[in-house]
């Protein structure tokens, strides 16, 4: 349907539903209160646009494709590269996003600085600092040489002109929400926007062969468009999270068409900029208490990796008629439903107690493979009985109090293995898969009143 020059829709700033007239909640993301008006975009930019450059106009056979090895630029960074799925591709569109204050713009000048130390062109657009405080976070980062260079600028066809200029290999955006196009008569940041602009760095990207990295900020306020209106676009969107008061930080790749997601890098932020974190598990476990009831150690599988966890639980009387029951970093309903377990299947009385479970160290976790271990924290605690602190555990409860399969074992086995742990208690039923495994004590289990039988 054409619509008249001057007419406006409402968009969702944060998931870009479009709609004729105001609503309350969005339809498509349930947010409420997000939309806001702006005008519709002349129809000339949108049908050209959708073309990707440099692609051959008639159908081709799939044979007749030649494909060399797609040349992958190392970022200096073992953790992003990982995510990235072994590098950055030339000419892909990489979308980061994260709360403010995060740190992307820190990882995003040390990867620049990285780049630019291997001998290649860098060019980081800036819409948020000056040069000047650039140069305030590139001293802390550390030494910089001639290949990087920066811009100012938030005007898109500007930035165009520069980057078809310079040809550099590599293109830092920061960020995408302030970038904008004289002719689109939307505010920087609104959903017309920073779709525009992603589209115009998508053609710059594909066209020219530059790899392009957008920042996009996440808000929950919704005043400026989330970076979820624009995953669809581009070819890899890394998400960078953690809690902001805790100094690790977390990239998670949520589309990757270059690799696979799931695939984390963490990272803590220090004084100069963010240091890598090759062996989460270990950093995870520091600060774990000894002998202490109420707290055990499991083992979650971040994409293809390994992840040692203390679980902590808490489970006392309660003072008032409806016991209170809290989690932090796991699901709420998960834990009820796993306390109803215990109470149905083992014979717990907890209906009075208060529970309190939360995963050490901030992360957050929704595997399944976790339940073995958060119930046998809220045992111990209900009984006030520590777990030996060489016992690692994992494995999916299910409703009748049995204890299920879970992936990949051998990968958990080996890290417990690994970081010295002397006990692992797994699914009976996956015993078969790691009786090759030598030096770790492994025994498997087939419910919950089995663990609790269990002598620690
Ligand atoms: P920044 O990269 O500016 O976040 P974003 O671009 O995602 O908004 O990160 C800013 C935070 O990082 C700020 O709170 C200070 C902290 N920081 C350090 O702790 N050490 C450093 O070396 C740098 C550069 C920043
Ligand atoms: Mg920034």
């Amino acid at each position: 349907m054409a619509k008249s020059k001057n007419s406006t829709v409402f968009f969702c700033q944060n998931c870009g539903y479009e709609s004729a007239k105001w609503l309350g909640q969005c339809p498509g993301c349930k947010q409420w209160n997000s939309f806001v008006e702006e005008p519709v975009s002349s129809s000339k930019t949108a049908s050209k646009k959708n073309r990707i450059p440099g692609q051959e106009k008639k159908p081709a056979l799939l044979s007749e494709i030649s494909l060399q090895e797609e040349d992958r630029i190392t970022t200096g960074m073992a953790e992003l590269d990982r995510v990235l799925g072994g590098g950055i591709v030339e000419g892909s569109l990489t979308l980061v996003g994260g709360d403010p204050g995060i740190g992307k713009s820190t990882l995003l000048l040390q990867v620049c600085r990285n780049l630019a130390l291997g001998g290649h062109e860098v060019l980081y657009i800036s819409g948020e600092e000056s040069l000047k405080q650039i140069k305030l976070r590139a001293n802390r980062i550390g030494e910089f040489n001639e290949k990087l260079r920066l811009y100012c600028e938030t005007s898109l066809e500007e930035i165009e002109e520069v980057i078809k200029r310079n040809k550099p290999k590599v293109v830092i955006i920061d960020s995408v929400q302030t970038m904008y196009r004289e002719d689109i008569s939307s505010a920087p940041g609104s959903v017309s926007q920073v779709r525009e602009a992603t589209s115009v760095l998508l053609q710059l990207a594909k066209g020219l062969n530059v790899s392009v990295f957008i920042v996009g900020h996440v808000t929950k306020e919704g005043t400026v468009a989330g970076p979820r209106v624009l995953e669809h676009m581009v070819d890899t969107v890394l998400y960078f999270e953690g809690d902001r008061n805790a100094s690790y930080r977390i990239l998670r790749g949520v589309k990757n068409r270059f690799g696979s997601t799931n695939e984390i890098g963490v990272f803590e932020m220090a004084q100069e900029g963010l240091r890598e974190v090759p062996n989460p598990s270990e950093f995870m476990l520091s600060g774990k208490p000894l002998d202490a009831s109420g707290s055990v150690v499991v083992c979650s599988m971040e994409g293809t990796r390994p992840i040692l966890i203390e679980i902590q639980a808490l489970v006392c009387q309660s003072n008032f008629g409806i016991p209170r029951r809290q989690c932090i970093g796991t699901d709420f309903n998960r834990v009820n439903l796993l306390m109803a377990v215990l109470e149905k299947r083992v014979g717990l009385q907890m209906a009075n107690c208060d529970a309190y479970v939360n995963i050490a160290g901030g992360l957050k976790i929704q595997e399944p493979a976790t339940d073995l271990g958060i119930v046998m924290a809220i045992v111990s605690s209900f009984k006030n009985r520590p777990i030996d602190n060489g016992v690692i555990a994992f494995g999916e409860v299910g409703l009748s109090g049995e204890v299920r399969a879970v992936s990949m074992v051998q990968s958990r086995v080996q890290e417990a293995k690994k970081l010295g742990f002397s006990t692992c208690i797994i699914p009976y039923v996956c015993l078969e898969s790691v009786k090759e495994i030598k030096g770790i004590q492994i025994i498997g289990v087939k419910n919950v009143a089995e663990v609790m039988d269990l002598q620690m």
